[in-house]
C-alpha cells in the first residue's frame, strides 16, 4: 500500500513531467535521447562511480535538495555551520587517525596544509567532545583515491576524534580545482549547454557527535578561479576559506582555521 508521501512525490512529478513534455512538445525522437542518457547512466555506475547522481548534480538538484532538507543550517555566523552537498565520492570507514596526523601519502607536489580548528555548540558555544571529524579531498591530479589507481588505498581521506576541548588539528592538502568526471552522461548535459565542468578547489567533511545532527559540508578556496561558477553549485559564503602561508612549520605551507558549530536534535 503506498504511502500518502510517496503518492504525493511520484503523483507530483508525473504531473510536472506531463507538463513539461506538454510545454516543450517533446518529440518521441527527444524523449528516447532522454530514456538512452539515462540507460548509460545506469552502465557507467558501480561502486566506484555514480553516474546518476553526477547527472542530477549539473542539473543541480543535489543542491537544491540539500537546500531544502538543512534549513536551519543557513549562512549566517550565528547558525549552525553551512551544509553542503555529498557529492559522489565519500567512502565509509576512512581511517581513523590521531589527533595531529596527516591524511597525505606519496605526494610530492602538494601545498601542505596545516588546519586546525573547534567543534562547538552553536547556541552555548561549548566545546563538544567526541565529535567526529570525516574528511576527503583530491589529490593535485585532481582525482580521488578511488579513481586514481596510483594513489594508496584510502589516500587524503581520514576520521578524527576531538578530545575535552572540542579542538581538532590535521594536516591535508590545499586542494586544487578539477573537472567532475565529463566522459559520460553528467559530461554530454554539460556540453550541451556550453558549460565547463570544473569544481572549485574544495575539502569535504562529515561531522558528528553524539546528541547532535550530523553537518555534511564543503569548505571551498576563495581564490579559486571557479568559486563563483562552481559546476555543480555547491558554493554557499559561509564555507569560503582562506589559506594563509605559514612559516617555520616544516610539515607545512599553508594555514587553514575553520570552527564547526553543530546543533542539538
Ligand atoms: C561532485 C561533487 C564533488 O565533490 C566532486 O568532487 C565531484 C562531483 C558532484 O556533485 O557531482
Ligand atoms: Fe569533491
Amino acid at each position: 500500500k503506498a504511502s500518502p508521501r510517496i503518492r504525493q512525490v511520484i503523483g507530483s512529478a508525473i504531473q510536472h513531467l506531463h507538463d513539461w513534455a506538454r510545454e516543450n512538445e517533446l518529440t518521441v525522437d527527444e524523449w528516447m535521447a532522454g530514456v538512452e542518457l539515462i540507460n548509460e547512466a545506469g552502465r557507467m555506475s558501480d561502486d566506484r562511480r555514480n553516474e546518476g547522481q553526477l547527472v542530477c548534480d549539473v542539473l543541480g538538484l543535489e543542491s537544491l535538495v540539500d537546500e531544502i532538507t538543512y534549513k536551519l543550517a543557513t549562512d549566517a555566523s550565528d547558525a549552525p555551520t553551512a551544509s553542503a552537498i555529498l557529492g559522489p565520492f565519500w567512502r565509509k570507514d576512512a581511517p581513523e587517525r590521531a589527533m595531529g596526523d596527516t591524511i597525505v601519502s606519496g605526494i610530492e607536489n602538494g601545498d601542505n596544509t596545516w588546519m586546525h580548528g573547534q567543534v562547538t555548540d552553536y547556541l552555548t558555544g561549548k566545546p563538544i567532545e567526541g565529535a567526529v571529524l570525516d574528511i576527503w579531498h583530491t589529490a593535485p591530479n585532481g582525482l580521488y583515491e578511488q579513481q586514481d589507481p596510483d594513489q594508496p588505498d584510502m589516500n587524503l581521506r581520514g576520521r578524527f576524534t576531538t578530545g575535552k576541548d572540542g579542538k581538532y588539528e590535521l594536516y591535508c592538502l590545499r586542494p586544487t580545482s578539477y573537472p567532475i568526471p565529463f566522459d559520460g552522461p553528467a559530461g554530454k548535459i554539460l556540453q550541451l549547454l556550453d558549460r565547463h565542468p570544473y569544481r572549485p578547489a574544495h575539502i569535504h567533511f562529515i561531522v558528528t557527535a553524539p546528541g547532535y545532527k550530523p553537518i555534511v559540508t564543503q569548505i571551498f578556496d576563495r581564490r579559486d578561479k571557479y568559486i563563483t561558477d562552481d559546476a555543480v553549485f555547491a558554493v554557499k559564503e559561509s564555507l569560503i576559506v582562506d589559506f594563509e602561508p605559514l612559516k617555520g612549520n616544516p610539515k607545512a605551507d599553508f594555514e587553514l582555521s575553520y570552527d564547526f558549530r553543530l546543533a542539538t536534535y
